[in-house]
Parts: structure tokens; sequence; C-alpha cells
């Protein structure tokens, strides 16, 4: 019989000496406001019957969207707890600082409460995302540069899906654990011990509706990994899974193998991915899983942010299917593919 351990008992005995104490009790935070989260995500279906979000509740209160919600939630979670000098979420325009009347701690939040938001309505599993930093200087407030660090320099980062379970999933550089909410027990298990990515892959993930916005290099790979292009064509092509939730494929891609893709688009050449709260934590936890996550020319986790908000093209998966795609940018911009590293 396998062992029961909480993620409470995990932090504390397995991993390295710094994430105990202030930061063992941040990630019970975190998962503490998932619980919340997963609670009311259960209830989304029943808004039409209690009540739509946006409409006016019985005693007259406005009700909020699942996305402000959870915005919320993780807000009041850890707003007052002394261990953040800083956050920031993708629903909210400038940094959170942490009011005057609390202690201020030395680790920065970053997350992007509700992923996947479209989904919600249809019953389609969501996420939220989050990255753990330590704040730039310790005696003062947090300040934006606390904010906009490059995800090189990330303690932990994680995700919570909300789908037929709920799982957190999280890293402190020490490998990917998993964990599984039990819902009557209102604990999260161990669940996945050092998740790696399989090899060979099985899925690749994008919206192939905007085929016709991407270069010709990113068409010419999409064909490659349905195995219809370059020398070395694929004995098998990767089949193909998008669900529109990045969590919920970036999920999918980590336990079966695979790339998920939000290219440059003509018109949008940062793509659509959000670098602080998406893409950072993801390409963290797809490096400690054996992967890598690019922006089509480098490391994702080596950009330098300058903004809040700021997006890039992102590509995360087996660290062979990203580099084959490197390759063919490079190539496109006739730059040197030589000391790109093969396979992998
Ligand atoms: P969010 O709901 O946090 O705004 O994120 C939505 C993102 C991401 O979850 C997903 O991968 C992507 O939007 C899907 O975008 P497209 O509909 O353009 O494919
Ligand atoms: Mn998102
Ligand atoms: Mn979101």
């Amino acid at each position: 019989m396998s062992k029961i351990v909480t993620i409470e008992r995990f932090i504390l005995e397995y991993q390295p000496d710094y994430a105990r104490g202030e930061f063992t009790n941040l990630l019970y935070d975190i998962a503490l406001a998932a619980k919340v989260i997963a609670h009311k995500t259960n209830r989304a279906g029943l808004t039409d019957i209690l009540g739509r979000a946006g409409a006016t509740n019985i005693q007259g209160e406005q009700q909020q969207k699942l996305d402000v919600f959870a915005d919320d939630i993780i807000f009041r979670v850890c707003d007052h707890t002394g261990r953040l000098c800083a956050m920031a979420s993708e629903e909210r325009e400038e940094i959170i600082c942490i009011p005057e009347q609390f202690k201020k701690g030395s680790y920065v939040l970053v997350y992007d409460p509700l992923d996947g938001s479209s989904n919600i309505d249809v019953n389609v599993s969501i996420g939220t995302i989050f990255g753990i930093y330590r704040c730039v200087d310790w005696d003062l407030r947090g300040r934006e540069e606390d904010v906009l660090q490059a995800g090189r320099k990330l303690v932990a980062a994680g995700y919570v899906l909300y789908g037929s379970s709920t799982m957190l999933v999280y890293t402190t550089g020490q490998g990917v654990h998993g964990f599984t909410l039990d819902p009557e027990l209102g604990e999260f298990l161990l669940s996945h011990e050092n998740m790696r990515l399989p090899d060979p892959p099985a899925y690749y993930s994008v919206n192939h509706a905007y085929y016709h916005r991407w270069s010709p290099a990113v068409q010419r790979y999409m064909r490659w990994l349905q195995g219809s292009e370059g020398e070395e064509e694929h004995a098998k092509p990767l089949s193909f899974r998008y669900i529109g939730s990045l969590v919920a494929d970036f999920h999918r891609n980590l336990l079966r193998g695979g790339i998920f893709c939000y290219p440059a688009e003509t018109k949008k050449p940062n793509g659509k991915i959000r670098l602080l709260y998406e893409a950072n934590p993801l390409a963290f936890l797809i490096e400690q899983a054996g992967g890598y996550a690019s922006d089509g020319a480098n490391s994702v986790l080596d950009i330098e942010p300058t903004e809040l908000h700021q997006r890039t093209p992102f590509y995360a998966g087996n660290r062979s299917l990203v580099y084959q795609l490197e390759r063919y940018l490079r190539e496109e911009a006739g730059q040197p593919v030589s000391d790109l590293v093969s396979g992998g």
C-alpha cells in the first residue's frame, strides 16, 4: 500500500531547508485559497439556479464573476500574513501593496487567479497559476521591481487545476510534485511525486484557427509536428489536443509528453500569454520536469520583464520539440542553427 502524505507533511519533510517556515506557510496559504476556489467552481453550474454572476443576489449584494472572486480570495488569504512584500495579479492593473496595517514579509506572489475563464460557463477545466520570488530589498515595502523579476529568479511556482478532480502541482526547484484534493477530507494528498515529461511525447496543443496569422516558419513547424515536414519525418505524428485553458492543456502534456504553443501573430508579435502570471511559472515547472520553455528564440526564464502585463510567445514541452521550433525560426531569420542542441 502506498503512503498517505499531505501537502503540509511533504513540504516539511521532503523540501529544502529554505522551504520551511515562512515559505512553507505561504504554500499552505495557496493551498487554502485553492480549496476555497475549488469549492466555488464546483458550484459554478448552479449560478443559473441560484443567481447569475454579475446579477444582484437576494441580500442585494452584487454577485461576482469567478475570476474576480478567485482574485479576491487569493488576496484576502495572503495580504495579512506577514509573509509577502507585494503581489501582482492578472486581474489588477497595478502591483498590490501589502496594506500598511500589516507586517511585510520577504516574498512576492504573482498569480493568474482563474485561467481559462472562457471555459467556466461550459463546464470545462480551469486553473490558477502562481509564482513566488524573494523581494529585491528586504528593508523596503513592495515596489514594482520586486514583481518585475526574470523567471530564473523564481523560488517556487505551480498551478491548481480544477478538473475532474482538483490538483495542485508545484516546484521549489527540487522536482515537480502533484497533489490531489480529497474533497471529503479537505486535504491535498501526494498523488504524483517527481513528475517527469514522458518521451516519446504524445500531444501538441495550439489554436489552429490562427494558422494564417503565423510566420511561415511556425506554419512549417506545425506540419513537422503532424509528421509531414522535414528530413526526419516522425514515424508517427503527434496527436493534437486543445482545450483553451492553459493549465489544463499544460497539465495533460506534462503527464503524457508534448508541447503547448501560443505563437507570435502578425498583428500580435508577443502573442497572448502573460509573462509574469502564466509563462514564467509554467516555464519553471517544465524545466523541473525535464523540458524547456522558449519564446521562440530563448528561454522564457531569461526574459527581463519591463511591464506587469507583458505578453510573450510561448512554447513549452519536451526539449526536442521546442528546439525544433527554435531551429525553424532561426533559419527563417537567417541565423546560425549549429549551436542549438539537437534532440534532447
Ligand atoms: P485567461 O482566462 O487567464 O485570460 O487565460 C486564457 C488563455 C489561456 O488559458 C489559454 O491558453 C488561451 O487564453 C486561449 O486563447 P485562445 O482562445 O486565443 O486560443
Ligand atoms: Mn490565464
Ligand atoms: Mn485569468
